[in-house]
């Protein structure tokens, strides 16, 4: 089976991941880092120099690269892998993958994000808290409707890491 979890930028699907895989046995891949090992270059500067179409070209071409694998794997997403293209639609047709959206509130997402702005190109310029605010809450808005699709929901802001794992667990098996 492969384990996809999808969600916002920050919403904890790497490290929810991480976990996850350890407890299932199960390999873990992280989307970003295998783009970026894959063509040798940091996110940011695929964005900088080769321009975000490149990079959603390349985050599809990656995706169903990793999708052919038939060993077990917990694969965490980019935060824009399921609204381009037709990558939601692969993954709800792919039979041997289980799609979970770790679904935050924008206000934890905006704590969180507050001190992370510099590796993510999206959202590096934006200077104030009440800027990003702005910003979390109109792209959540446009990207909810993809992430709706996933198989399952976890609301993540009630929950520890253990919960969240435990309640994914719950879900899968
Ligand atoms: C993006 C999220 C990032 C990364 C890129 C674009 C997005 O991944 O793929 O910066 O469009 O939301 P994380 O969700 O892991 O930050």
């Amino acid at each position: 089976m492969i384990v996809i979890l999808l969600g916002y930028m920050a919403s904890g699907k790497s490290t929810i991941g991480k976990i996850l895989a350890k407890k299932l046995n199960y390999e873990f891949l992280d989307l970003d880092d295998f783009i970026e090992a894959s063509e040798k270059r940091s996110i940011k500067d695929i964005f900088e120099t080769l321009g975000e179409i490149y990079f959603r070209k390349k985050e599809s071409y990656y995706l169903s690269k990793i999708l052919s694998k038939s060993n077990n794997i917990v694969l965490a997403l980019g935060g824009g892998t399921p609204c381009y293209g037709n990558n939601m639609e692969m993954l709800l047709q792919h039979r041997n993958v289980t799609s979970v959206y770790l679904n935050a509130t924008i206000k934890s997402l905006v704590n969180r994000l507050e001190n992370e702005k510099e590796k993510r190109p999206l959202i590096s310029h934006l200077k104030t808290k009440h800027q990003l605010n702005e910003f979390v809450g109109k792209h959540l808005f446009e990207r909810f409707q993809f992430y709706n699709k996933a198989n399952y929901t976890i609301n993540t802001d009630d929950k520890n890491e253990n919960e969240i794992v435990e309640a994914i667990i719950l879900r899968l098996f």
